[in-house]
């Protein structure tokens, strides 16, 4: 069975103190998962190390960074290379969020260049994917992700793409409390496994484990990772209280 993710996305909250009683309070459940399934925290950068001894010893939890540059190293100030992240033995990194390609201009080809790096150093993206609501209301968001997948993903040899991560995150459901049908969720998430399946066959296509990101909270976690094609979610919000989290990891498959 491909994996089942819940994937927190803290995104830039949390002081240090409170980040570590967060994963605490989420570790301290207890909650045995199954070899599929995995719980992964995108904290940010200065708690990786913390986050990273706080989860050793317990099977199946990652930690994730939320972002990474597109160039390999050099006079780029401030910013945090994936060789950075893969030196301290950080495991996933966040790829193309909605907010990262708004708010700081990322376009396809500068995340073709990170997930290109990411493989080199054995860091594992979660390339994220996902429509603005113009689209959706023109109706042609399924072309919109296809493209995005195809300008980002498409020049990689299909071995590098068995056991991918993919996260649809529709825009108009992040953060607004409104989130996408289940029936929507399950549409696009078996739309974006054909796309990939048309370029890459059905067996590669069928290892991707896509999570569903916007909104997702206790509450309506159940149902949206009980669709065919839906493996889980990337959290923001709900991610941040330690119940809640606790619930959703509780949801997957
Ligand atoms: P949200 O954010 O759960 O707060 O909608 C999801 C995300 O942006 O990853």
């Amino acid at each position: 069975m491909r994996k089942q993710i819940a994937a927190a996305n803290w995104k830039m909250n949390l002081t240090f103190t409170e980040a570590k009683d967060l994963l605490d309070a989420v570790l301290n459940n207890d909650l045995e998962l199954a070899p599929h399934q995995l719980a992964i925290f995108a904290v940010p950068f200065p708690y990786l190390l913390m986050a990273q001894e706080v989860i050793r010893g317990y099977n199946n939890y990652f930690i994730a960074a939320q972002n990474c540059y597109f160039q390999k190293s050099g006079a780029y100030t401030g910013e945090v290379s994936v060789s950075m992240l893969s030196s301290i033995g950080t495991s996933f990194v966040i790829i193309g969020h909605s907010e990262r390609r708004e708010y700081f201009n990322e376009n396809h080809q500068m995340l073709a260049n990170k997930i290109n790096l990411c493989f080199d150093e054995n860091l594992k993206p979660i390339f994220c994917c996902g429509e603005p609501l113009s689209v959706r209301e023109a109706g042609i968001q399924n072309d919109y992700v296809e493209t995005q997948l195809a300008e980002s993903l498409f020049h990689l040899d299909g071995s590098k793409l068995q056991d991918f991560v993919i996260a649809y995150e529709p825009i108009w459901a992040i953060g607004t409390g409104k989130t996408a049908s289940s029936d929507q969720a399950q549409e696009m998430h078996k739309h974006i496994r054909n796309v990939m399946s048309d370029k890459y066959g059905d067996d590669i296509a069928g290892s991707i484990s896509i999570l569903y990101g916007g909104s997702v909270k206790a509450a309506n976690a159940a149902e949206i990772f009980g669709q065919q094609d839906v493996d889980g979610g990337l959290v923001g919000g709900a991610s941040l209280v330690a119940g809640e989290f606790t619930a959703i990891i509780k949801s997957l498959k």
